[in-house]
């Protein structure tokens, strides 16, 4: 397959372009910063603001699918990248006539996930961290959602809890909706999103993916996504 990775130069996006190449596929990857990717077998590279769609619509030429890891930083500031990113990715797969989406969103995105047993984080983490700092990127998730359900593409999308760095694939458990657990590591996010490709379980509806066998460093955790990211 001709696969289009947005936020290719990302942590998530670069393991999907990674994992995608491995399986055999050709991967078109989608940057606002060219310099960032090194050149391999297998690998286009396409300059693109994802907000931009007539340069996503040059971008998608030839494509089979896309899968999408853009992503923002919190701000209190409106955030509007994941929806006018999706709004100018689905229209130019609408022109192309590609019709299978797979997006990166996020547990939050589920109203009702609250992971069992997890105390801390359910009662003074996420209220703090995702409900309040992240509030405003949040809410372009939830809009991004809205607008991608509205298509009549073959979307799925894809719901990870806390992101962290892991050198490998685990064994990552995927659910309808959301799933129940605190982390997902980056190698298993991108694995669920190239299976999902394949295996098409949750075309139209969204699938939560956590990692459980492995568990970040939480000092590691709070200094890569809080402090070094910025
Ligand atoms: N961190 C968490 O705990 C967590 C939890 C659940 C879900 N998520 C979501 O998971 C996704 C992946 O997160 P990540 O931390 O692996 O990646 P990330 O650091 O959020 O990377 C975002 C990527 O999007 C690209 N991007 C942003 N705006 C763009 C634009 N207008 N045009 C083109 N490219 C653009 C960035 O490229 P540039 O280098 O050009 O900026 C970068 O490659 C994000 O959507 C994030 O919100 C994160």
């Amino acid at each position: 397959m001709r696969i289009a990775v947005f936020g290719a130069n990302g942590p998530t996006g670069r393991h999907l372009t990674d994992q995608a190449l491995a399986a055999g596929h050709e991967v078109v990857a989608v940057t606002r910063r060219p310099g960032s990717l090194a050149e391999r077998r297998g690998l286009t590279v396409a300059v693109a603001d994802a907000t931009d769609e007539e340069a996503v619509t040059a971008a998608l030429d030839g494509t089979d699918a896309v899968l999408s890891a853009l992503g923002a930083r919190f701000s209190k500031d409106t955030i509007t990248t994941y929806s006018a990113g999706a709004m100018a990715i689905t229209g130019a797969m609408a022109r192309h006539g590609v019709k299978r989406l797979l997006t990166v969103s996020s547990s939050i995105a589920d109203p009702h996930w609250r992971p069992t047993g997890a105390h801390f984080f359910n009662l003074v983490l996420d209220p703090l961290v995702n409900r309040r700092f992240g509030r405003t990127l949040h809410e372009d998730m939830r809009r991004m959602e809205t607008l991608i359900r509205r298509t009549d593409l073959d979307w799925t999308l894809v719901r990870p809890s806390g992101l962290f760095d892991h050198p490998t694939v685990t064994a990552y458990r995927t659910a309808e909706s959301s799933a129940d657990g605190v982390f997902t590591a980056r190698p298993d996010l991108a694995a669920s999103m190239l299976r999902e490709l394949e295996e098409r379980r949750y075309v139209r509806t969204a699938m939560g993916v956590i990692t459980t066998v492995v568990k970040p460093n939480i000092a590691k955790l709070i200094w890569n996504e809080g402090v070094k990211k910025k």
